[in-house]
């Protein structure tokens, strides 16, 4: 049945502000289905986290490794704590400051947490998302949703509905229309089981309020190979890659590597700038996002996703600064990049 919206293969979607979409999705995910969903950082692809059978349908429609464990995502504190097995002071304070909202603790997980949500770990990780339509739907679907970034393996997480059409159509059953997500980049990590706290995967938070409150923190530099065991397994390089080969380059080299890979093939190319301060050559195709963290974030994957849309074969982007504000977007354009052709000019 459709309550209104558009269908694609049989992909339902439907507006996320509705209380009938609301009430749709929630039969959907009580009868083991797949609901994608909005959330500050980027859409989640849902399901039932306490339903085995319907958990091993999220990996089947990503094509992930079932080594690969998942978010269970809670409407407040009180709806974690059972799913840790303790609860310690620093997971209290933390989500005290930042639930709901973009950030994940990684904590014991309690009896309650299917093994496949796991995969296999002791620990689970919980956030509670910031965003109106998430909450809606954690509240009245009343338990957690295990849900990880509704884009197949590999590909760059969604930011907008149609991103999770064009990767997902025809695998999840239904997808609630937020618009465009704020944040844009996936939730900051941190894992509690460590001591000190590890820094698994840097976000949206700024690791110096994390440190304001854990004191010491670890940070795993982790570009690791997709094969080996690892810290967070979904830390692997070409994570969050684009279909078209990304290199990095400094403001300085940006227009001199642009000629090289203008003379060595016919590939489609495009250029993106930070602020100003890089002159390019007229009639170069480009994009020019604003030299500032917290908006290039919010904006990353969504030019990503035009690019490969618009059938660019090669993206030149200029490389952050190195200073922690630029932290989580130089992780996700490192993990996007493609080192061997940086390396081969
Ligand atoms: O912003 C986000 O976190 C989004 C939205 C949908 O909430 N979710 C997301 O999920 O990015 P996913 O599955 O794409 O990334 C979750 C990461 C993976 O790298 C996974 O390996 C790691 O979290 N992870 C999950 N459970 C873990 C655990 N118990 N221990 C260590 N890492 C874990
Ligand atoms: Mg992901």
């Amino acid at each position: 049945m459709l309550i209104g919206g558009t269908a694609t293969g049989q992909t339902q979607v439907l507006d996320g502000f509705n209380a009938a979409s609301i009430d749709r999705a929630v039969s959907i995910l009580r009868s083991g289905g797949l609901v994608a969903f909005p959330t500050e950082t980027v859409y989640g692809l849902g399901a039932d986290g306490l339903n085995q059978i319907a958990v091993a349908k999220i990996f089947e429609a990503k094509g992930r490794p079932s080594t690969n464990p998942l978010i269970l995502h809670v409407p407040h504190v009180e709806a974690a704590r059972p799913l840790a097995s303790h609860w310690p002071d620093l997971a209290a304070r933390l989500a005290e400051k930042f639930w709901p909202g973009p950030l994940t603790i990684i904590l014991p997980a309690s009896e309650m947490v299917p093994g496949i949500v796991r995969a296999g770990n002791p620990s689970v990780a919980l956030r509670s998302p910031n965003h109106p339509v998430a909450l809606e739907l954690l509240n009245a679907f009343g338990g957690p949703l295990a849900a990880p970034s509704a884009n197949k393996t590999t590909e760059t997480s969604p930011t907008k509905p149609e991103h999770v059409l064009r990767s997902m159509g025809g695998r999840v059953n239904l997808i609630l229309d937020g618009g465009r997500t704020p944040s844009g980049i996936e939730s900051t990590i941190i894992d509690l089981t460590a001591s000190p706290p590890i820094l698994l995967r840097p976000g949206p938070i700024p690791p110096s309020e994390l440190e304001a409150i854990l004191g010491d923190m670890a940070r795993f530099e982790g570009a690791v190979s997709a094969n080996s065991i690892q810290a967070a397994p979904g830390m692997s390089r070409r994570h969050y890659a684009p279909m078209a080969s990304l290199t990095l380059h400094e403001p300085s080299d940006l227009v001199k590597k642009l000629i090289a890979f203008q003379q060595a093939s016919d590939e489609k190319i495009a250029v993106v700038v930070l602020g100003d301060c890089v002159e390019l050559p007229p009639g170069c195709n480009h994009k020019r996002l604003p030299d500032d963290p917290n908006q290039v974030s919010s904006r990353l994957y969504a030019v990503l996703h035009d690019l490969d849309s618009q059938g660019y074969q090669r993206i030149l982007f200029q490389r952050p600064p190195s200073t922690d504000d630029w932290l989580a977007v130089r992780d996700r354009l490192d993990r996007a990049s493609d080192v061997e052709a940086d390396d081969a000019l």
